[in-house]
């Protein structure tokens, strides 16, 4: 770990010496701190004085600077986001349901979906993603979209992540149309692919595939600010005027203009030189995978060859680093990539660490991992860590019954117990994994003693796991003495 200074309690001192050191970013923000702004962020922070427009009411520059990020990705109408695409889900959900309504979504969206239904005390109805062979959550089929909309015919609209956090990516023009078909709006959580269609390298922007609503977090993989995001309204099923009245619900109303100066940057940067920039760091990307083909031990994913029937697609932005076949768990490797070579993953599970890039990591950056990931290899060889096989966990999602929708349940009157105790109760509050911040247990689902035996093992494993606290005490709804299990 980095060497603590005294006055390092307090966050900006901590920051500025953090800065200084040789961490190597394999994390978001997709700048990767290597973008200069002259300027002094104190010096251009204000508020909405004349000849800065306001972006709850955008008459001028702010008009066409979301005019610009419109035509950079083929949209319709484009809103800037500072309060990341959190905002923009809840927006987009609210905007294209009725109060009460019910909604189609995959089992693995991020958490802001589940709050957008919570918000609008919407019936919820779940696709759940098959596991690739990889073992991560797969891409949402088609097919299931259909076979789902045909059991429910109120079903008022559709949302999915695609790209997942892992960066698993699903057919999303067949969806669109299979959505289309019942004459309903597909919203698209593409907070992962902000940088989508800007080389044929990465898979298209689902923005260009018939997408109503799609939502993009610019700070993930592109270089721009923390919170900055994008919304951008598609096609004529969508009504502008309602996107606009839920953004002025849930994003703040003095919206930063240092943030909104860096998403102005950023899509000016990719107007300007996206062309020459995806192509280096797709010839970076596929040098990097092409050398880390020839590991022994730990396994880099190879997305251009697998060829997996649960996977549409993958964007090689993502690089999974998975130990599982030598007996390496996610956070033993991720420890010793940060605490041994100073290289700072984005996330562990439990059997992999990931590695998120951007046009931003340099040929240095490449090569410190390959060497650490080489060095790691031959002394895992070495020391035969084969013989030693951790407990992994299986694909903990989607194995929970609904008993409540989220809005009743998360109101009720809650207790704490143990979650050795909680089979058979209802959950009362939210279980994630973070990251991802997808929910493994949702208010209003029965807990199953095999969920509580797949969460037991994650808080041992050392995940960080929101929603169980120190003294492994869970939430559940007071009445639910119901036991449907027990
Ligand atoms: C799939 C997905 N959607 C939405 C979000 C929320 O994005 P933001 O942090 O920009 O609000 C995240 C955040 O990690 C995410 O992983």
């Amino acid at each position: 770990m980095w060497k603590k200074y005294t006055e390092e309690i307090y966050l900006d001192k901590r920051l500025e010496n953090y800065a200084k050191n040789d961490y190597y970013p394999f994390h978001m923000p997709g700048h990767k701190r290597r973008l200069d702004f002259s300027l002094n962020p104190y010096e251009i922070d204000i508020t909405e004085i004349d000849g800065f427009d306001n972006l709850h009411k955008p008459e001028e520059i702010l008009k066409s600077a979301m005019r610009r990020a419109s035509l950079l990705y083929g949209a319709k109408r484009s809103f800037y986001l500072i309060n990341g695409s959190t905002c923009g889900i809840l927006a987009a959900v609210s905007s294209v349901t009725k109060p009460g309504g019910k909604i189609l979504m995959a089992r693995n969206c991020h958490k802001a979906v589940y709050h957008a239904a919570y918000l609008r005390r919407l019936k919820t109805f779940y696709l759940y993603p098959p596991v690739t062979s990889e073992g991560i959550q797969g891409s949402i089929t088609p097919r299931s979209v259909e076979k789902a909309l045909k059991r429910d015919p109120d079903i008022e609209a559709v949302i999915i992540s695609s790209p997942t956090y892992d960066g698993v990516v699903s057919d999303i023009k067949s969806i669109a149309e299979a959505v289309h078909r019942r004459n309903i709006p597909l919203i698209v959580d593409e907070a992962h692919g902000a940088h989508f269609g800007f080389h044929s390298y990465f898979p298209k922007s689902s923005a260009s595939l018939g997408a109503d609503l799609v939502i993009q977090s610019m700070h993930k993989t592109l270089p721009s600010l923390t919170q900055t995001a994008l919304l951008h309204i598609c096609t004529d099923r969508v009504d502008e005027e309602k996107v606009s009245r839920f953004l002025g619900i849930y994003e703040t109303s003095s919206p930063s203009y240092v943030l909104m100066a860096g998403m102005d940057r950023c899509v000016r940067l990719m107007e300007q030189r996206g062309k020459i920039l995806f192509q280096n760091y797709a010839a970076k990307l596929s040098d990097f995978y092409c050398r880390a083909g020839k590991l022994n031990c730990l396994k880099v994913s190879a997305p251009l060859e697998s060829k997996d029937e649960n996977c549409f697609c993958i964007d090689p932005s993502k690089i999974r680093i998975s130990g599982k076949e030598c007996g390496v768990g996610g956070k033993k490797l991720y420890d010793l990539l940060l605490e041994r070579y100073r290289l700072q993953m984005e996330m562990y599970s439990a059997s992999y660490v990931l590695a998120m890039t951007s046009v931003m990591d340099t040929d240095g950056g490449f090569e410190r991992l390959l060497n650490a990931l080489y060095e790691t290899d031959r002394q895992i060889e070495k020391e035969n860590c084969n013989l030693i096989q951790p407990d992994f966990i299986e694909d903990i999602y989607g194995k929970t019954e609904k008993r409540l929708e989220i809005s009743d349940a998360w109101e009720k009157e809650k207790k704490s117990i143990a979650l050795s105790d909680a089979c058979g109760f209802i959950a009362a509050d939210f279980i994630c994994l973070y990251p991802p911040g997808i929910p493994v247990l949702v208010p209003g689902e029965e807990i199953s003693s095999d969920m509580i035996g797949q969460l037991t093992k994650c808080v041992q494993m050392g995940l960080n796991v929101q929603g169980i606290d120190g003294k492994m005490r869970i939430q559940v709804v007071n009445s639910s003495v119901i036991h449907y299990t027990k």
